[in-house]
This record gives C-alpha cells, structure tokens and sequence, in this order.
C-alpha cells in the first residue's frame, strides 16, 4: 500500500472514534492528527513522542517551496543564467510618492512577456512598500480548473486586515533618472536621507541610507511571480514522472503544479501553481533576527546546512504542531513575516505581508568583493529568500537606523498593543480542566489560604456541555455565575476557552445558526466545511465574513454567555482540524469573497480573535472595560487586540529555556504581550523544575500556568516546602513590580518598544550581546533577569554590556561589566541586577489581587549610576477601562540628580477632559518610601531630607522626614532609606538630600 493510501486509511479511523473519544474526556487529544492512529492507540507510549514531525511538510514536500529553491539554485550555480524580470523604462510614473510601472516577465519557452504591475511607494514615516501584481489574474483574463469558484485574482487584502497606518505617498520624495546605468533613483524620508535605486535590467531595487546600502531586492536573481498559464496534459512516459522529467528534460518541474498530495490529501489547485518569491540581501548584516513563531535562537539561524545550521527554511503556515521540538525551523502556532537585521550602528528590517504559507531561507556568507566603496562596512552580508505560495508580493521597507525605530515604525503601520487591564498582567490559574464550579471556588480559597496573590481562573473546553461552546456542562458547573461572583469577591476574573469550530450536531441552536445563515467556511464546492475537532465532526466560523462577525457578536451579550469578570480564551485558530493536512484546513477550501484558504491561511486565527475582541467590546450597552482575549494563532496585527502563548510545550527544561528566546522574540517583533505555559503543558514537572518555571515565568509578559489533562495536579501551593514558598516569592515579586510591568506596557503602547528586551535590542552597539538571548530587560526599568533554565543550578552567568554597576536586586552585590559576571542561584533566589541609572516604582504590599492594590501607596528605588544619577518612569491609570484616552491617567518622570542630591517627579502627561477627576481619585496614593541604592557614605550620619510638594497644604508643604543610611558590606553597595515622604504619586515634588 503506498503511503498515502495508508494514511489515509487510519485518518478514516480518527474519524470515527473522535466523538466517542471526546465525550470521554478529553483523551482524543493524545491522538489528533491522522498520521500514527490505529484502533486503539497506546495512549502513554502516544504521550511521550514528539511532535508527529510527519504530519508536516519539509521544503522538499511542499511543491512551491521545493521549485523556488531549484530555482534559487540554478540562479546561483549558472554563470549564463539571467532573471527574466526586467522593468519597463517606458512604463515608470511617479506622482505623489509613489512610483508605478510594469516588470517584464520573459517566458523562456514562448519568448512572451507576463506584465507584473509595480509600484513603490514612499510612506510619509520613511518606509517604503512595493508591491507587484499579475495583470492577468488582476484582471480575471484566466481560466480556473475545476469549475472552481474562487477567486482568480491574486490575493491582495492582507493589508486590509493588518495595516492600520497611513500609507499614502510622501510629497517629499523626489525621483530622478539615471539614463546611464539604466536606473531611477528616489530620495525620500527624514531629511532625503534614503534613497532607493530602481535598476531596470534585470530588475533589482537597493535601498541606501546616507548614502550606504542596507537592503537589496532580487540581487541574486531569486524573484520569481509564478504566472498564470492553461494546464497542458502531457503524456508522462514510464520512469519519467515528475520530477525526474523534468531533470531529463532540463525543464521547470511541474508535478506540483495541478496537484499535490500530502498526508492523504490531494490540494486541487483550481488555480495553478502562483507563488511569488524573492531575494533580500542585507550587506554587511551578521544578525537577523524575527520571523516568529519558532522555537529556535533569537538570532537566526542559517538554513542551508553546514556546521549548525539548518536544512530547512524557516516557516511560517500556523499549525497545531504540539510538543514541538527545539531548535528547528518548523511552523508553529502563528506566524510574523518581520525580519530585523542589525549590527553596530544600524537596525533595518523588511515585512513580507503575505498570509499565504512561507518559507525564508538564510544564507550568511563573507562579502565577496570589497564593498568600502558602496560604503559597507560589516564583512558578512545575509542573504535571505522569501517563498510564499499565493497573494501578490507586498513588502515595506524599514532603514531605521536603531531597533526602537523600526519597532516604532512597524507599530505604526500594523498598530501598536493596547494597554491590557491590569489584571492580564497580574498571575492567571489555568489548567485542562478545573472539573467543577466547586472545584475553581476550592482553588481560589486555596490561593487565599497559602497567600499567593491570584488574579484569574481558567476554564478549558470541558467546562461546556459535550463540547459546545456558549453552554455550561450542566453536571459540573450547574451554577457558573455562582462561581463567577464568588471570585469576583476578590475582584479576580474568570476566562474561558472558545474555540472556533462549532460542534456539527442536533439541537444545538449555535450551528443551526450558523449553517442557516450561512457562515461557516465552505469546501471547494461551496458547501459548509467539515473537519474532525474537539466536540468530533465540527463547521468552522468563517471571520473573513462582517456578517459572522455580527453574529459572533450578537452570542456574547450577557443574556446569552457570560458575566462581566468573563474573559476569552481563543485556542485553535490555525486552524486546528484534526484530521485535515497537516492538521489544519484543506488549501482550497473558500472563505467570504471566495478567497482560497491557501491565500489567507495565516490570517485566519486573528479575524477569529479580532472578532472576539469585539464581542467582549459589546457585551453591553456602555460597558466600557477592555478586552482581554488570548489567541494561541496570530498574524502580524495580532498585537493590537490580544495576548499570545507559545501553545503546547512540554515539561522539560528545554522547553523551559527556548521561551526565553521565545517571548524576545515576540517582543522585538511588535507583539509583545507573550508567555510560555508555566511549568510545562505536557507532562509532570519535578518540583525544581515547575518553581524554576516560576521564577522565569514571573518575567514573561503574560503570566499563566497551564497543564495537561493527563498531567498531575500543580497548582503551586501542593508542591510543599520549600517549593510552594518559593513559587509564591516568584509571584508575589510580580505583584510588588506590577507598577514596573505596567509602566513597560505602556511604553509597548505608545511607540511599539518590547516589554521584555533582548541584549541587542537594549544595547545596539554591544557587540558581544548580539547572540544573547536568554535574560530579559522589563521595559526601560533597568531591571535584567536571568531565569535560571538548568536543572542543579547554583549560580549562572549574566553578560553585562557596559560598564554601569548592576545590583542585585534583593541584596545590592555589586557587580561591574562589561562581559559576563556570575551571580548566585540557588534554588531560592532569582537571578535579577538592577542597572545603575534607573528607578523602579514598586508596590510592596503583598495582595490577594492585582485590583486590591489600587489604592495602594508606592515604593521608589533609585539606583544610582557611577556619576550618582538616576532615572526612571510611573504610568498609572484605572487598569480597566478606556478613560485613560480622555486624560484619566497619570505619567511621571523620576530623576535623582547628582549635582543637587534631590529626587524630583514631574510630569509627562497631556491633559484630557478626565484628566482632573482622576487625579482627583488618586490624590491618597502617596509614596511610602524611597530606597537609594549605592547611597553616598556622607549621608551616613544623615537624618533627615526636606520634602517639598506642589499644591500641599502649608503645614505639608515643606516638611523634614527621616533618613536613614545602611552600610551594604562586602561586595554590596550601601543603601539609604528615606521613610514615608508621603508625596503623592500623581503631584510634583522634590525631596533634598544636600
Ligand atoms: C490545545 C491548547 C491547550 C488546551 C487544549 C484543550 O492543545 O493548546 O492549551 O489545554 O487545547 O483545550
């Protein structure tokens, strides 16, 4: 039997068994997936293999992929080969920033031309976008196989669901013309200091700024826009199938042009083969980094073999790839086409918008010839090459020159993320499955009873009745508001899983509805789509259609779902389809407009998403909080309206590391509101590993614990001493740092900087700290942490990258850099320095919420630098509504002054109509301490600063409060403590230590 036949064959099985196996529980999970399944699976032995790495394709078994890589290779190994794309001088205009014209495909076997529609447009923020399209899918002028009714166009609405920036044409771009090398030259952006060269023949684009090139299109001749042509039935000799005839006969090979099967399903294709692919060099770059979601270095990894390399490229095609394995390029749950490359002195980045299935391959190699003159100064260039299957080819160009500009150019465009409630960023609770409503009332009791602050409870999918969301298993939760109020008595929330295949069965209004009206996605036919999920045979919420999004809308209105302490948890969005190709939707399925699913595929998770976050925005006429949705698939633009987690890892120390790089990863790639499932989804941790898992987990953005069905029970107070001790230090430093954590989300809202930082990212002129990327900076707060992610640790080693002293946080050990420095971790200490420099506002009232810390007074360290200074920043705001976009929210800037000795707050905010009323609100919440790390020796016999406050009453005005100074011994700095100033957080003052 050939493989495919067998596969199929078992996938059948899977059909079969899916129902019964759902309704018992959840045990299904272990063999989803159509590869590997027989009757009755051995669900341990199931349990401890990996990713089932045949159920995905490798390049080599993704038709697309596998042509543009020969193609690549032929460009690169003929010395008489010559791309075929070459400009139409005669076709270029240019009028209001943006250059138009027409490439010129030459189609070797007929000598015809393919017209690819150009333009270049040069945005008024200094980025640049082309695109090009295909004039004769643009235009409909071709045929579909199949009598197929998708669309002939290629996809060209990405940006629809991605860009909300402006991306009109800037006045000041001005062309000029080379007619002696044939080029058109534009400068544009800030101070004309960018200018891109158009080559016409062969059509190549090079971006330079201040004269230096940093990014070049098609210079190694990969740009390939596979043209639309009518299938021609060839008459396949024997022994010459495929790809052998084509190697016989020196021809493109086209056995994946019709069709293409892979895990028992065949791709129809109704449209030909059509992806678009293209080589981006950036000379002089060592370092890439981005192009989320894998589990590999932040800084990228070649892709073509050789010495720690990889063979595949890396891609992205969103899938349900659990138990995923490291340090490999395969696809993950979602999917960032943004890549950065960086060395000292300048940042640039390219976003490939493309939805469809891709692949990049990078190639580092050491600068052929001496390119000084072209003002390159790096000697290793990266040579990347973008494969995408379907859509037009649509790419934005970023010359920062520094990490923070292309993240705050990169928000603009794609949207920065929303400030979260506070509470998403506080500790969540979750697991597969809290069984009852008793059961999530006992855990949060017991969060009480042990003192760890706790902010929100989970619900996975076994809470609803047989799998059908929007209803309650009426057995285990017979009276869910119940339970809801009664973890709303600690202002805690609840959030709960919808998942977007609804369950195909009778009586059951929601997909009754959903078929009625006609909203699910359609197969190739036109018919409702159905696969194999969760609750067994399913329909799938198409969100490409407004009108589903209407409907999602109208189900979670109060009086049909929900409470308003409910939040939602997206899961399975690639989407996840158990027994579809590679786990997901079958390519040619069709979406609203008609669009094939292979030409959205990684879009599909985040309309989902998108449309559960304007559910929760409607919940209720003015009811205005906002959402908190997590999503487990996601897109460039995921950012702007959800948090995500790294899906389905695995209680291993590895898993453990790799989400350091993980959630950098995120972060540098505008998305930074990411976490990893702590402690590990898949099996059982031991108890070093789970509070090891905490004390990292204490520093991703988003903070959950999260496990298996089959896997024991964790929550942090059952691990005993000293583990549960230890497990609550990790949460409750969250907690006292909320203002921190809160201060940094902030930032990522306002101009897209990273809540978490890599090394490269906070110090872009540390060489040395280009390839680090397992400890984290929060925010700009000066704080660094080192999660210790090896099992018998005693201590680790932190790479410094200047000469600052760094503190450690708990006890003030001095340490010095630059280079690496080792710090002491035993089990019960995190490794986290605190940089000279900074002040950290802090909240040291241990709660059992994030919400009861609100009227809560703060806590100021100011760390001093070498030169005696410090700085830092506080925003606050109500942390749940939107009232902070009419002013109701307080910014202030911090700064110790070494000349004067005084720590002074003044204010950063822009007054809004709110803006009085809230300072109003805030007016008790004081400052209750100053801690000055490194304090100067002669405050040692010190006893009192002079604080001075704006707008205080007469007798508060002016005050002495006391000081008090402690000697830091051996190796440690010394510190000072100025005791309750009582200033308020929101006023400015200024506290005199002379
Ligand atoms: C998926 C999710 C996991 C969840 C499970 C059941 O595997 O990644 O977090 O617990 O589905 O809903």
């Amino acid at each position: 039997m050939s493989v495919n036949k067998c596969l199929s064959a078992q996938k059948l099985v899977v059909g079969q068994q899916a129902g019964s196996r759902v309704l018992s529980g959840g045990a299904f999970w272990l063999g989803r997936g159509p590869v590997g399944m027989d009757d009755t699976p051995d669900l341990r032995s199931l349990q401890s293999v990996m990713v089932k790495r045949e159920n995905f394709k490798t390049c080599t078994q993704s038709g697309f992929c596998h042509r543009n890589r020969a193609y690549a290779d032929t460009a690169a190994s003929s010395s008489t080969w010559e791309t075929p794309y070459n400009l139409d001088s005669s076709s270029i205009k240019f009028s209001n920033g943006q250059l138009t014209g027409t490439v010129l495909k030459t189609v070797s076997s007929t000598s015809e031309f393919v017209l690819l529609p150009l333009t270049i447009t040069f945005l008024e923020s200094g980025s640049a976008r082309v695109t090009l399209d295909e004039k004769k899918r643009q235009t409909g002028e071709i045929e579909l196989r199949h009598d197929s009714k998708a669309q002939k166009k290629r996809y060209d609405e990405a940006a629809k669901h991605v860009i909300v920036g402006d991306v009109s044409g800037s006045k000041g771009a001005a062309l000029s013309r080379d007619t002696e090398d044939g080029s058109t030259r534009v400068h544009y952006g800030p101070a004309g200091a960018f200018e891109a060269i158009i080559k016409h023949s062969p059509f190549t684009v090079e971006f330079k700024r201040d004269g230096e090139t940093h990014i070049v299109f098609n210079e190694r001749g990969f740009l390939n826009m596979e043209h639309w042509r009518l299938e021609v039935k060839k008459e396949v000799k024997e022994g010459e199938e495929g790809e052998n005839a084509a190697v016989a006969e020196n021809v493109e090979d086209e056995s994946t042009w019709w069709d293409e099967a892979f895990g028992g399903a065949t791709d129809s294709k109704p449209k030909g083969p059509e992806s678009v692919a293209l080589d981006i060099t950036f000379p002089g770059y060592e370092h890439v980094y981005g192009i989320p979601e894998h589990a590999s270095s932040l800084s990228l990894k070649e892709t073509r073999g050789g010495n720690g390399a990889y063979s595949d490229p890396y891609r992205l095609y969103n899938a349900d790839v659990f138990e995923y394995e490291l340090d490999n390029p395969m696809t993950l749950y979602g999917g960032i086409p943004l890549m950065q490359a960086h060395r000292k002195g300048s940042t640039v980045a390219v976003f490939w918008l493309n939805a469809a299935e891709t692949w990049v391959d990078i190639v580092k190699s050491r600068s052929a010839v001496n390119k000084m003159s072209l003002g390159i100064t790096g000697t290793t260039d990266t040579q990347t090459h973008w494969i995408s299957e379907s859509g037009i080819l649509d790419v934005f160009v970023f010359l920062g020159p520094t990490p923070k500009d292309i993240n705050q150019a990169y928000g603009e465009l794609t949207g920065f993320t929303q400030m979260p409630q506070q509470f998403a960023i506080a500790y969540h609770q979750s697991r597969w499955n809290y069984v009852s409503g008793e059961d999530v009332m006992d855990v949060d009791r017991k969060f009480d009873k042990f003192k760890i602050p706790l902010d929100v409870m989970w619900l996975d999918i076994e809470y609803t009745h047989e799998k059908k969301y929007f209803t309650w298993d009426p057995l285990m939760f017979p009276d869910p508001k119940k339970m809801h109020d009664h973890v709303a008595a600690r202002d805690r929330k609840m959030v709960v899983i919808i998942d977007p295949h609804i369950k195909n069965t009778d009586n059951y209004p929601i997909v009754e509805d959903l078929k009625s009206k006609d909203l699910a996605t359609h197969n190739k036919d036109g018919k409702p789509y159905e696969g194999w999920c969760w609750p067994g045979s399913s329909h799938w919420v198409d969100c490409f259609n407004p009108k589903a999004i209407e409907w999602w809308k109208s189900l979670f209105k109060y009086d049909k779902f929900g409470y308003p302490n409910t939040y939602i948890w997206n899961d399975m969005n690639e989407p996840s389809v158990f027994n579809g190709p590679e786990t997901t939707m079958p390519k040619d399925n069709l979406h609203h407009g008609n669009w094939e699913h292979r030409d959205v595929h990684n879009l599909n998770g985040l309309t989902f998403h998108n449309a559960t976050y304007q559910a929760l925005l409607s919940r209720a006429k003015g009811e205005l909080k906002r959402p908190f949705v997590l999503t487990r698939a996601f897109f460039a633009g995921s950012q702007r309206t959800t948090a995500m987690w790294t899906g389905d890892n695995t209680a291993e120390w590895g898993h453990l590391a790799v989400s350091i790089p993980m959630v950098l990863n995120q972060g540098i790639s505008g998305y930074p509101f990411a976490g990893a499932d702590v402690g590990g989804f898949f099996g059982n941790p031991s108890k070093e590993l789970q509070t090891r898992w905490y004390q990292a987990g204490a520093f991703y953005p988003f903070f959950r614990a999260h496990a298996h069905i089959d896997s024991r029970r964790r929550e942090p107070y059952l691990a005993g001493e000293p583990y549960t001790g230890i497990m609550t230090q990790a949460i409750r430093l969250r907690y006292q740092l909320l203002p921190a954590w809160y201060t940094a989300f902030h930032e990522a809202a306002t101009s897209g900087a990273p809540i978490v930082r890599p090394n490269f990212w906070a110090f872009p002129a540390d060489e040395k700290g280009f390839d680090v990327d397992d400890q984290l900076y929060i925010g700009s707060t000066g704080l660094l942490a080192k999660p210790v992610v090896t099992e018998g640790a005693e201590s680790v080693s932190i790479h410094l990258p200047d000469a600052e002293p760094y503190y450690d946080y708990f006890d003030y050990t001095t340490y010095r850099g630059p280079g690496s420095v080792t710090v002491p971790a035993p089990l019960d200490k995190i490794p986290l320095l605190m940089r000279g420099g900074h002040i950290i506002p802090r909240r040291d009232r241990p709660r059992r919420s994030s919400g009861l810390m609100k009227w809560d007074p703060f806590t100021l360290v100011v760390v001093l630098d070498s030169q005696g200074n410090a700085e830092g920043s506080l925003y606050l705001d109500d942390g749940e509504s939107f009232e902070y976009q009419q002013g109701a929210y307080i910014h202030r800037r911090f700064s110790f002054d070494a000349q004067t000795k005084s720590l002074t707050s003044t204010d950063l905010a822009s007054k809004g109509p709110k803006t009085a009323e809230w300072l109003k609100k805030m007016a008790g919440v004081r400052v209750e301490k100053v801690v000055v790390v490194n304090a100067p020796t002669e405050w040692r016999e010190k006893e009192s600063v002079r604080v001075s406050e704006e707008g205080a009453k007469e007798s508060r005005r002016r005050r002495e409060v006391g000081l008090s100074w402690h000697e830091g011994g051996s190796g440690k700095a010394s510190w000072a403590v100025v005791r309750d100033p009582g200033v308020g957080i929101g006023k400015g003052w200024r506290i005199d230590f002379s």
